[in-house]
């Protein structure tokens, strides 16, 4: 076992509280774009144009379209063995939470329990409202909100039908052809800004977007943290009462993530503040985040997908048959 990878191991065994900061390095294994590498969504889509409440207020019909898009692909991704292996050591660590960035659902159905699971930016398959004086949500949405509005069958995608349904395919082919020109899939690491006129956008009228149930009029949007907005203040306050108990936290993960968003990437330095030791795990040596290591930091190079079984190993077992 190399040197580090052997103190790691120790050091988890003896640590009581461990956070894990995870960001969409986690998913690249299963096959989901990054947001700020090659090929990422942010190097494909315009991010200001689509997941922003502005973008959503001037054009909620497009920010669905692109929604649902990635609905469809997080629905057909499964989780990968790093997913597993931070759900089986949150049923086995009294004091581990996993904190993470994603929204693309992989860590429920890898069975993380809950409880230990927060989701900073929201989820995917959570919907809202967006009338500010209606508080109706809804969360494991999985039918495609806007389905109808792009005249495909009714129903969507669900997790298990996903293989055969056409018609999550089909939104998912009318959005690229939309987001795209016929028939080409995003250009990674090409910007493309989404008024290039090249795009034709199959206008969806606001009229036939998901209206709220509840209120009747507020649209519904998804149930994300758009850049601009506040992370939820239920999540905030939890993930803040673990660290400001008057326990020192011994360990953070930070895995795949570029560290560049706040406030999840500020979990870093409170940790450090709380006396924890940090253990980065990046494809890339050079992203380690804006805080950068410091001494006594472990930093492992590979992909999160197949480095995070192996270093919780010690503690969770071999689980490469799950
Ligand atoms: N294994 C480990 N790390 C990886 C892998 C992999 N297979 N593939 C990529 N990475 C690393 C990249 O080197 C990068 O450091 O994952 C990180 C991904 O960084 P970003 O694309 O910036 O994604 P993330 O950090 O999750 O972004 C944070 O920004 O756009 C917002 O809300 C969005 O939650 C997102 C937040």
């Amino acid at each position: 076992k190399p040197a580090d990878l052997e103190s790691f191991q120790n050091h988890l065994r003896y640590s009581d509280r461990v956070l894990a900061l995870c960001g969409a390095g986690l998913s690249a294994a299963s096959g989901l774009p990054t947001f700020r590498g090659a090929g990422g969504l942010w190097r494909s889509y315009d991010a200001v144009s689509l997941a922003t409440p502005e973008a959503f207020a001037r054009d909620p019909g497009l920010v669905w379209q692109f929604y649902s898009y990635r609905r469809h692909m997080a629905l057909q991704a499964q989780p990968n063995p790093a997913h597993y292996a931070l759900a089986a050591l949150a049923r086995r660590k009294k004091g581990f939470l996993t904190l993470s960035q994603n929204v693309d659902g992989l860590s429920q159905r890898a069975g993380h329990p809950a409880s230990r699971l927060h989701l900073l930016h929201g989820s995917l398959f959570d919907i809202k409202c967006t009338a500010f004086y209606c508080n109706y949500t809804e969360s494991n949405n999985f039918t495609d909100p806007i389905a109808p509005a792009l005249a495909i069958p009714k129903g969507g995608p669900s997790p298990a039908s996903l293989g055969t349904a056409t018609s999550g395919a089909g939104a998912t082919e009318s959005l690229q052809h939309a987001m795209h020109g016929a028939g080409s899939k995003p250009q990674g690491g090409k910007e493309l800004d989404i008024s290039d006129d090249r795009v034709e956008m199959p206008e969806i009228d606001a009229k036939d977007l998901p209206h709220c149930p509840r209120c009747g009029d507020g649209l519904l949007r998804p149930g994300v943290v758009w850049f601009g907005e506040r992370l939820p203040e239920k999540i905030i306050n939890e993930v803040d009462n673990f660290i400001e108990e008057p326990k020192k936290i011994d360990l953070i993960l930070v895995i795949g993530t570029s560290a560049q968003v706040y406030p999840a990437a500020g979990y870093i330095d409170k940790a450090r503040a709380k006396g924890a030791r940090v253990a980065v795990v990046n494809m890339d040596r050079a992203d380690t985040g804006r805080g950068g290591l410091e001494k006594g930091d472990w930093f492992f190079e590979g992909d999160a997908g197949v480095l995070v079984p192996e270093l919780l190993k010690s503690e969770i077992g071999d689980i490469s048959n799950t």
